[in-house]
């Protein structure tokens, strides 16, 4: 109901109203039956008719009944074109193959329509495209389509520069309260609740295993270090997520907490971005 709803893209009001109308209109109804009921009641009450025995109508003669039956031809026999069965006999084409006769039944006018029809389209298809030239040819209308398609790549791929991957993520304080949150949600049972490390190292000193550039994080919890009990994040989280984590745990940098795990891995400089995940996508920060 809610997605009903949401698709239409009204507000609680407008729902309301047409709720209001529905009703106001089932009402009405309502009062006209009530109304027409009531009527027939009274005047039943005021002039009572006595009960008459139901006398049926006696049947038709065959032939009454087949006069009845031509004078009307339904639009089915008509668009099919078939002759009443009396006419038959006119139809009948004058040979007979083991004594079974054919009859010449006229085309239907449904297939005249449509054969007319389909000529009379042909010619002036074949006008407009072939000698006048007004609407593009197939080949030309491929063209079309190929530098619209050029046209909407281009948008695309400048609106998915916007998205975030190793190669653009950037340092953005305004991720950082976001991402403690998606932090405490997915990776504090190994890194711990302030990042000093459990099962998984400790985030908050200089040391890292895999770069501690923002791209190197990104890529590390993007990609994991499944041979090392880090899982990928790519599938569950957002790149948005991943971009907020990052941000995150760099601002973590120096804060020390109480039982942190010891260093693992290589202090890291600004320039040595050091591409541990192997896929060769190393990127400087
Ligand atoms: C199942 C336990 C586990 C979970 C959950 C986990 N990690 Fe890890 N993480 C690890 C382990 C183990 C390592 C060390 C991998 C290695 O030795 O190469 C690691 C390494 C890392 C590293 C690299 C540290 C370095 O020194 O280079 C980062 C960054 C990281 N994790 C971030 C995260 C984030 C962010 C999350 C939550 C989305 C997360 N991890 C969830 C176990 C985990």
């Amino acid at each position: 109901m809610k997605i009903l709803i949401a698709s239409f893209n009204l507000s609680i009001t407008e729902i309301l109203i047409i709720a209001l109308l529905v009703f106001v209109v089932v009402l009405l109804f309502v009062t006209i039956v009530l109304f027409n009921a009531f009527k027939i009641t009274l005047k039943a009450q005021n002039n009572p008719q006595p009960y008459h025995k139901y006398d049926a109508p006696l049947p038709l003669a065959y032939e009454d009944w087949l006069k009845q039956k031509k004078s009307k031809p339904n639009i089915w026999t008509k668009l099919l074109s078939l002759k009443p069965i009396e006419k038959e006999e006119e139809l009948i084409i004058p040979h007979a193959y083991d004594g079974i006769h054919e009859l010449n039944n006229p085309v239907p006018t449904w297939f005249n329509v449509l054969f007319y029809g389909s000529i009379i389209f042909g010619l002036g298809y074949f006008y407009y495209y072939h000698v006048g030239e007004y609407g593009p040819k197939q080949d030309q209308e491929y063209e079309n389509e190929m530098v619209q398609a050029a046209t909407d790549k281009k948008i695309f791929l400048a609106k998915s520069g916007e998205k975030y991957d190793e190669s653009s993520v950037k340092l953005d304080q305004n991720l950082i309260v976001s991402g403690k949150q998606v932090f405490n949600t997915n990776c504090v049972a190994c890194h711990g609740e302030k990042g000093q490390g459990t099962v998984g190292p400790n985030l908050t000193d200089e040391f890292w295993l895999h770069g501690g550039s923002i791209a190197s994080i990104f890529k590390t919890i993007k990609y994991g270090v499944p041979a090392k009990g880090m899982v990928s994040w790519e599938k569950n989280l957002s790149a948005k997520n991943i971009a907020e984590l990052s941000n995150y745990i760099l601002s973590l940098n120096g804060t020390k907490p109480a039982n942190a795990k010891a260093p693992q891995g290589d202090v890291y400089k600004e320039e040595s971005a050091v591409d541990t995940i192997g896929n060769g996508n190393t990127t400087k920060q």
